[in-house]
């Protein structure tokens, strides 16, 4: 346990139009992301799923190597990032392309105690990212959790770079937004929900607004099979598909009886199977977790991913 500060290295500030505009938007939100994001029930439970599809492949690495140097994309408030270098003999390096974000590791690597040596933080557009030495590189894992590279313009090459950039039998982890016919955005364009659901974004042309504000956050959809199309092209090996949050996600914001009374009809007309687990319960909280272990039963199966609001991939570039 240390007790000195984590350094922010600046490698670049945005330089395309997109870049800036993502910034634009994401800085003010990184002020306010710890409290909204971990007051948010279903992103809350997702969380809890997609940091144990990152850990479960880091700890296999690890056994595997004795070692773990990784790379964190868009690391936001930096839970991957520091989950994975509290693991001892971790190196990790999070990039963030948002100062605010970082600044907010920096902030929470403090007071946690974290060692300095095990975390590097660097700010930089990820397109920008020169994987130049000094910097952990080459890595045995890359992640870009959260819908990360729906914010990159190009995250084709950004893929490219990553499967580059990976030791032989490393591991890249990633998770997506789902597209626009998942279950919760394609409810909400039909104006099929009676109330306003937990899940905050809205699709618009060209991107995503978050919350009630008329901006747009710049992002592409591409679909599962694109992105693991993609992967396989590169030379990845996909090893696993899965989805966070189908019903999940469509948990009303405000729990009154009215909505949670609205939550259950959609559920009744939806998935009987579903609705029997859930009907006698009352504790919002309580019925929010019966729905997310339900999912859990076919969030790895190919043909049920579709109405996922997230999903999460696991691919691995072979062993020479
Ligand atoms: C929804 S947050 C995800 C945060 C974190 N990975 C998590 O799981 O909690 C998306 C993050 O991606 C970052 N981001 C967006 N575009 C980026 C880019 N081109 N390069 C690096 N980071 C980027 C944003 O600043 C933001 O922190």
């Amino acid at each position: 346990m240390q007790n000195s500060n984590v350094e922010i290295v600046t490698l670049s500030e945005p330089v395309t139009t997109w870049q800036s505009k993502v910034d634009d938007i994401e800085e003010p939100f990184s002020m306010i992301y710890d409290a909204d994001e971990w007051g948010n029930p279903p992103l809350a439970q997702m969380n809890r799923f997609d940091t144990r599809m990152v850990l479960n492949e880091a700890d296999r690495l690890m056994e595997c190597n004795g070692r773990l140097s990784a790379l964190d994309v868009g690391t936001g408030p930096g839970r991957i990032a520091m989950k994975l270098a509290q693991r001892d003999g971790a190196r990790v390096t999070a990039l963030d392309a948002t100062r605010g974000y970082l600044e907010l590791v920096a902030k929470t690597a403090q007071r946690i105690r974290l060692d300095p040596d095990s975390l590097t933080l660097v700010e930089a557009p990820i397109e920008e990212f020169t994987y130049e030495e000094g910097l952990g590189g080459p890595y045995d894992l890359i992640t870009a959790i959260f819908g990360v590279l729906n914010h990159v313009e190009n995250w084709q090459e950004t893929l490219q770079a990553f499967y580059d950039n990976l030791n032989p039998g490393g591991s890249f982890v990633s998770s997506i937004y789902g597209t626009n016919e998942a279950r919760v955005y394609r409810m909400r364009s039909n104006n099929e929900l009676p109330y306003k659901p937990s899940l905050v974004q809205t699709r618009v042309d060209g991107g995503i607004r978050l919350g009630e504000g008329e901006e747009v956050l710049p992002a592409k959809f591409p679909s599962i099979r694109e992105f693991r199309q993609a992967l396989e092209e590169i030379g990845f090996e996909v090893e696993v598909i899965q989805g966070f949050l189908d019903f999940a996600a469509c948990f009303p914001s405000e729990t009154t009886d009215e909505n949670i009374a609205e939550y259950k009809a959609l559920i009744q007309a939806e998935c009987p199977d579903l609705f029997e687990r859930i009907e006698s319960l009352q504790d919002p909280r309580v019925i929010l977790i019966e729905v997310v272990e339900f999912e859990r039963e076919y969030a790895l199966e190919p043909n049920n991913l579709g109405d996922f609001a997230y999903v999460g991939f696991v691919a691995r570039k072979r062993k020479l």
